[in-house]
């Protein structure tokens, strides 16, 4: 795989909104070309392997989630480009420059990588943090802007599993929306940005993304509690009506 060289004035520029806006613009590093070489597999993984979830997450003030998604370990074994992408030295290194970070590729599989697919009315990623610091995505395929599936966050917050205060933030703070095409990259500094996808508003606009986990130095001095991912992948889900 051809990978790009890295370009000095692009890092800072990266380096410096993802300190700002808990969000960085990753396009100029990662380019639309790169990103989309892993879309047909990918989505082909979503059809096969894809798994429908529908509840509201406990940790984050019953936040919905409803999306279907692939886990890490159907995509290690069926999508080698995309597992040599995500531990290439060049992702590494960007990775590490832009975050301004020791960065690494977290232990736990979930956190990993993961594809995510958003395609019937009212699909939503509902608010929520990341347990680790930084999430890379690739978007794969996205819906014209007035169908929803954008991205929102306000960056600078954090979180308590105890008590969120999910919509003391959204009071007390302004919420960034941003709108992103098939092809584009984006960082999120997630676990102090808080951060969701809109509510699709009809069915059959597919928003496709690629989700690459990351943690960084401040993951390494605290236990982390991965109740949330395991809530996603597990059995014990509380299924929504309606
Ligand atoms: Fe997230």
């Amino acid at each position: 795989m051809e990978m790009k060289k890295l370009d000095n004035q692009c890092i800072r520029i990266a380096k410096e909104q993802l300190s700002r806006e808990g969000y960085a613009d990753m396009g100029k590093i990662i380019s639309p070309d790169m990103v989309l070489q892993f879309k047909e597999r990918a989505i082909k993984l979503v059809e096969d392997y894809g798994k429908d979830r529908n509840f509201k997450m406990k940790d984050t003030d019953n936040t919905l989630r409803k999306l279907r998604n692939v886990p890490c370990e159907i995509i290690k074994s069926n999508h080698k480009e995309l597992v040599d992408f995500y531990s290439s030295e060049f992702l590494i290194q960007a990775m590490t420059k832009v975050c301004d970070d020791v960065v690494e590729i977290p232990a736990y599989e979930h956190e990993q990588i993961q594809i995510v697919s958003q395609s019937e009315a009212r699909d939503t990623h509902g608010w929520h943090w990341g347990d680790y610091s930084y999430i890379l995505i690739l978007m794969l395929e996205s819906p014209p802007k007035e169908y929803g599936g954008l991205l929102q966050c306000v960056p600078h917050t954090s979180w308590n599993k105890e008590r969120s205060r999910i919509i003391e933030y959204l009071i007390e703070n302004k919420i960034s929306t941003y709108y992103n095409t098939a092809g584009a990259a984006y960082l999120l500094k997630a676990d102090t940005t808080l951060h969701r996808t809109t509510p699709l508003e009809i069915s059959g606009k597919r928003r496709t993304i690629i989700r690459l986990g990351f943690s960084g130095t401040n993951n390494r001095r605290k236990k982390i509690d991965h109740g949330t991912l395991d809530t996603f992948f597990g059995e014990e889900l509380i299924e929504m009506k309606g």
